[in-house]
């Protein structure tokens, strides 16, 4: 395990990424060889990050540890015991098919983020690519995207991905938002009435499943995950 790996365990923010990505991985029925796209990994694309640790925490057996830390109450004890679970981690053990292209649209960012998985030696099974979401190419058998709360632009970014999906396939996105009746609503933009929109503008999108955190819940946002199947409509220009 390397070092910077151990490191990762200190950043106090590391238990929710993984927990918001272990429900996520859940509702879009990721496997260990699947292959996501991320629109908007930032600096440190944490959740990208997350949602590899527990492909390798779940392909070592670690899957009851790994719920039991989750289950603690934040603070020291549940810092310690996520630090200690990842020291147990191997990263050479992920299924090779296993891959998230992180896409950042800001070149310095996407540097760094390219320098930090570097360092963690998690570059094999994520790689950057410094595009905007809205000119993302799709490459085959990628059929899971998620559009990060702060991306800006998610019906341009949604319409080009629906737009390169060959006629008859099926594809999942996940959408993060936070409830308007929430005072996270100050962090991040609700997307309620865009996600009503493009449901009515696209009919090959249907709401699949969502999530909200519960109340008390340390868990900022809330999830939604759609399906589209290109059916061949021509509302796709
Ligand atoms: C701060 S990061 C969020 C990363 C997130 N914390 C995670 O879960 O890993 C948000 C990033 O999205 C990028 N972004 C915003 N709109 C975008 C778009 N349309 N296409 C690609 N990147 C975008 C921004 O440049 C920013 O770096």
């Amino acid at each position: 395990m390397p070092a910077e790996l151990k490191l990762l365990g200190n950043f106090p923010y590391l238990d929710h990424y993984l927990e918001l990505a272990n429900i996520e991985r859940e509702l879009t029925h990721i496997k260990s060889n699947s292959k996501l796209v991320f629109v908007g990994g930032g600096p440190m694309p944490l959740t990208p990050i997350a949602l590899v640790l527990i492909e390798i925490i779940l392909k070592a057996g670690l899957g009851k540890e790994f719920e039991d830390c989750l289950s603690l109450k934040k603070g020291d004890e549940k810092q310690a015991a996520v630090a200690a679970l990842l020291d147990k981690l191997d990263t050479s053990s992920l299924d090779p098919d296993y891959h998230i292209i992180s896409v950042e649209k800001d070149t310095v960012a996407a540097e760094r983020s390219k320098e930090l998985l570097k360092a963690l030696h998690l570059d094999h099974a994520i790689t950057v690519h410094n595009v905007a979401g809205q000119d993302i190419k799709v490459e085959p058998g990628f059929k899971t995207f998620f559009i990060a709360s702060m991306v800006v632009g998610k019906e341009e970014v949604m319409r080009n991905i629906m737009r390169q999906i060959p006629e008859g396939e099926e594809v999942l996105f996940l959408v993060r938002s936070v409830e308007q009746s929430n005072l996270r609503e100050l962090l991040y933009e609700p997307i309620e009435e865009m996600l009503e929109e493009i449901e009515q503008k696209y009919p090959a999108l249907q709401r699949h499943d969502s999530y909200t955190p519960p109340p008390g819940s340390a868990l900022i946002n809330s999830v939604h995950v759609y399906k589209f199947k290109n059916l061949a409509t021509p509302v796709l220009d």
